[in-house]
């Protein structure tokens, strides 16, 4: 099998490395012959296992498998598939990394769009388990069965997106709790690192251990029903990007790349602490075994039966 990543930033190197390390055959295509070096020893570092060949040019094909991740643009977007879609093989898939975009706005310019899927990873990609395998208007439901296991081969643990919905699965339940974080804090409820310790010592655990839907099931489903009584009333309907993120924005922060953020400032070696904290977590996380639902056991309807 032989792929194809176009893209020379943080996804393309984390999905470069993963697809090599498992064994396949793997090609990246940047835009500037001065950053193929460095694109190369990214991908070394994020655990490749063997050599990946990174060009500016031409990447010759024909490739099994396209995976595009460049800016989030969707003009350029169309523009790369199109031309990955070209170096394919007979039946190869072309892929998009997209966070937001709407597939249906990649998909024009596509001669075989029941072969193009999202393909959407997290980062850092070579550590993080999740993908989403996400059907556009026009894919085909053999292309996900195929990226839904070729997810898997890599050694990801795959969800279906079954509709295009702005952000997917993930993302949008992320940005539904940031949406109530910002939320407490401007009212004062709370201040930013305590949402983070929330976070980290509550919720994150849990949920890595046994997700939200498992977690409820665990409580009660009956307190469950009163508490989501009491609360889902009283939760943030906030649509204006908040604005404790405006002012920081307004500051010319960008968070730990500029050196502040959210959370205040932060030097190099901070950085590199809570960098490395985030991958030995998550290394941790990709080792341990899915959080596969539980044996027992089919549903059970009002008659004790089975459905
Ligand atoms: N960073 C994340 O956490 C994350 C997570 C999931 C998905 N994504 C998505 O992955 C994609 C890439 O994100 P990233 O974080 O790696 O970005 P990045 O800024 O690190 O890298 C983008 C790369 O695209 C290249 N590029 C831009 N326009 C191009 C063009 N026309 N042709 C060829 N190359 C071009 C740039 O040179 C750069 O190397 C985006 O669609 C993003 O939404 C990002």
């Amino acid at each position: 099998m032989r792929a194809l990543v176009v893209g020379g930033g943080t996804m393309a190197a984390g999905i470069a490395a993963c697809l090599s390390a498992a064994g396949i055959d793997t090609v990246v295509q940047v835009r500037r012959a001065s950053v193929v070096d460095e694109v190369r020893a990214e991908i070394a570092r994020r655990g490749a296992g063997r050599p990946v060949s990174v060009v500016a040019g031409e990447p010759g094909g024909p490739f099994t498998l396209a995976v595009e991740s460049i800016a989030e643009d969707a003009g350029a977007k169309r523009d790369v598939l199109a031309r990955a879609e070209a170096l394919l093989a007979e039946d190869g898939i072309v892929t998009t990394n997209t966070s937001s975009l709407r597939l249906a706005d990649l998909t024009g310019e596509l001669a075989r769009p029941e072969r193009f899927a999202g393909w959407h990873w997290f980062n850092p990609a070579e550590l993080v388990p999740l993908v989403e395998v996400v059907g556009g208007p026009r894919t085909a439901p053999e292309t996900l069965e195929r990226l839904t296991a070729l997810s898997e081969r890599v050694g990801k643990r795959p969800v279906t997106v079954r509709r295009d919905v702005p952000g997917f699965i993930a993302n949008r339940l992320q940005y539904a709790l940031l949406r109530e974080a910002y939320a407490l804090v401007e009212a004062g409820v709370c201040d930013v690192a305590d949402v983070d310790r929330a976070v980290v010592d509550g919720l994150g655990p849990r949920w890595a251990a046994i997700g939200p839907f498992t977690t409820m099931d665990a409580a009660g489903l009956e307190v469950h029903e009163a508490v989501a009584g009491q609360l889902f009333p009283v939760l943030s309907r906030q649509t204006d990007v908040p604005e404790l993120l405006q002012q920081a924005r307004e500051r010319g922060e960008t968070g730990m790349k500029g050196g502040a953020g959210l959370c205040g400032t932060y030097g190099p070696d901070a950085v590199r602490q809570l960098t490395r904290r985030r991958d030995a977590i998550l290394a941790l996380l990709t080792e341990a075994p899915a959080n596969e639902a539980p044996v027992n056991e089919a549903p059970v309807n009002d008659e004790g039966g089975s459905r």
